[in-house]
């Protein structure tokens, strides 16, 4: 199959970029299983920091994890907190918007604001050629207007310091994600957004 789909395109843009001993961050943890794959690209010299609200879900990576538990910071707090406990140079993110499959309660979704927030924090820590993968789910009570936030927030950023792409495939049922990626052009510590 020549078109990946969303999830694993994420994946492969990461995997492009990523390289061994370096510092990244799982926005959203989840199951883990992107935290599992970045603590592979990072090695065991590379550090993961994932983050997320419910300790369920924080849980459940650990055990997805194993011995690569050893790559990884769990974090019980909100990623638009990152800075309180990344320093430095980050070498990628990934977010997966929405809420944790198979949980109990649902409604704990992800918010426009808070991932906004993360995501214009994120940039600023980035390394230049880095990408941040945002997979948007919008079939959600609130997923609509976390969608329309952030389309809004991706298309403000100057072009000269952020590349922004969507990818989606059109004619699948049920929902499907798309993804937003975006691509640090150049150096900077805050990112400038245009009217
Ligand atoms: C779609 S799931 C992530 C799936 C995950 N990538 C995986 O591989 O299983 C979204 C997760 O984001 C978490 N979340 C919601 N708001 C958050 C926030 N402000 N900060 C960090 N995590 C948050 C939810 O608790 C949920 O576990």
């Amino acid at each position: 199959m020549k078109l990946l789909r969303v999830l694993p395109f994420a994946k492969y843009l990461l995997g492009e970029t990523v390289v061994t001993g370096e510092t990244v961050v799982d926005a959203t943890a989840g199951n883990g299983n992107d935290t599992q794959f970045l603590a592979e690209q990072v090695g065991e010299n590379g550090h993961v920091f994932a983050f997320d609200i419910q300790q369920a879900a924080l849980d459940s990576t650990a055990e997805r994890l194993g011995e690569l538990n050893e790559r990884v910071t769990l974090i019980l707090d909100s990623h638009d907190n990152v800075e309180q406990y990344v320093n430095g140079q980050i070498g990628g993110a990934v977010f997966n918007l929405g809420y944790l499959p198979h949980s109990e309660d649902l409604s704990i979704v992800t918010k426009p604001d808070t991932t906004i927030k993360a995501i214009h924090t994120m940039l600023g820590m980035l390394k230049k050629g880095g990408i941040i993968a945002v997979s948007v789910y919008d079939g959600h009570e609130g997923g609509q207007e976390e969608r329309d936030a952030l389309l809004d927030y991706v298309k403000s950023l100057h072009q000269s310091d952020v590349h922004v792409i969507r990818y989606e495939l059109l004619n699948q049922r049920n929902n499907p994600p798309f993804l937003i990626a975006l691509e640090k052009m150049k150096d900077f510590s805050s990112v400038k957004q245009v009217e």
